[in-house]
């Protein structure tokens, strides 16, 4: 027995996702591509600098999944997935794909490489050693062809209503206690004058407050939610708006997130319901339309009906050592999202049916395409004003 029990320390989940390029247009990355991620990382578990890791991709987008005792927004670990993307976008580039090295904005970020364009989503916590915490359980969403704020409305129904949650109804008689609720710190994206602008507000009391800004995908993002009984982080998303840090449009912002799961936290099912909506978001061509948010099976490239949004979900396990157990879950890759999948591809059709008009694109600010801006701007110019 005792051989198992290891002291507990400091364990980070690093969610680093970037497109650095992809085939048949903004589809999906090179079998090479993934080839080279995959080797490093596992190159990077056998050199001691991450505990486990995992790759995959949702449509165009890499996704490194990594555990490790670094802390996060750590140096060692960020240079690595940037230096992963860098040969994966040069092989990208070497097979003449579409938009290689795409999200790789900065030169040589120095330090960590928050705000230079791939997404980054990290958690860290005692592991093991807390009562209350036996297991250690966690998710990754993965976005692709989607806006920033695309899980503001399926994680605040999965941590904030009970009618998706059930467990924030249960009073503290035994075992862990959600009631107290979650905390969200919720970010302004639009404004990122002198550093990050934020906000924490706590559900269930500020439930109201929390829905008028997470209303506003665009603008408005979760960043992280918190356990007010614990203080523990339950989800961690990237919520950079790309074309905040380029100045101009360089494709949509895709965000991922870690989450954790079970005891003091939702439970799976809790946290992936929500998903059934396969709610309306930005995103899409050119990042410009409104679609709905399709739950697909990781490694999916983007080939359905005008290239909705699309999510993949992956559950893990962590031993004491820090690694994954020895398979993972493919939530969305279930047969039984099958019928989501569907409605979603109906809805999209329904949307697309009115092709520009109204709510089936983004409003002009939203536009993130720099021609459409371009073309406002010259026919805004020809206006003539006639008088009464
Ligand atoms: P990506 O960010 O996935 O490349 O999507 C951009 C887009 O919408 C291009 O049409
Ligand atoms: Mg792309
Ligand atoms: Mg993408």
């Amino acid at each position: 027995m005792a051989e198992n029990v290891k002291v507990a320390r400091e364990i980070t989940i690093s969610a680093i996702k970037a497109d650095v390029g992809s085939i048949g247009g903004h589809t999906k990355p090179t079998k090479e591509m993934m080839q080279i991620a995959k080797d490093a990382v596992a190159g990077a578990v056998k050199d001691g600098l991450l505990l486990d890791g995992f790759v995959c991709h949702t449509g165009d987008d890499i996704a490194l999944i990594m555990s490790h005792t670094k802390d996060k927004d750590n140096e060692e670990i960020h240079q690595f997935a940037w230096n992963v993307f860098i040969k994966a976008a040069e092989a990208a580039r070497k097979r003449g794909c579409y938009g290689a090295g795409q999200d790789l904005l900065a030169d040589a970020p120095s330090g960590n490489i928050r705000g230079a364009g791939p997404g980054v989503a990290e958690i860290t916590f005692t592991f093991p050693g807390k009562d209350y915490r036996p297991a250690e359980s966690f998710m990754i969403f993965m976005g692709d062809k989607c806006g920033p704020g695309a899980y503001n409305l399926p994680f605040y129904l999965a941590f904030a209503d009970p009618m998706y949650c059930a467990g924030l109804m249960l009073p503290k008689l035994t075992g862990p206690q959600l009631k107290t609720g979650f905390t969200f710190e919720i970010i302004d994206m639009e404004n990122i004058e002198g550093g990050d602008h934020y906000i924490t507000l706590d559900a269930p009391e500020d439930a109201y407050g929390i829905s008028m800004l997470l209303r506003d995908n665009e603008r408005f993002g979760i960043k992280a939610i918190y356990s007010r009984k614990y203080g523990e982080q339950a989800v961690s998303c990237s919520t950079d708006r790309l074309h905040s840090i380029a100045g101009k449009y360089v494709g949509k912002d895709d965000p991922i997130a870690v989450v954790r799961n079970q005891g003091i936290f939702p439970a799976p099912e809790e946290i992936v319901s929500p998903f059934v909506k396969a709610h309306y978001i930005g995103g899409n061509t050119r990042g410009s339309h409104n679609m709905p948010f399709m739950p697909v099976a990781i490694n999916s490239p983007v080939a359905s009906v005008y290239c909705i949004p699309i999510v993949s979900c992956l559950g893990f396990s962590l031993s004491v050592d820090g690694k994954f157990a020895d398979n993972y879950v493919d939530f969305f890759g279930d047969v039984s999202w099958d019928v989501v999948r569907q409605r979603a591809q109906k809805k999209a059709i329904e949307m697309r049916s009115q092709g520009w008009s109204g709510p089936a694109m983004l409003p002009y600010n939203e536009l993130e395409y720099s021609g459409f801006k371009d073309a406002l701007e010259n026919l805004e110019s020809r206006f003539k004003v006639k008088g009464k």
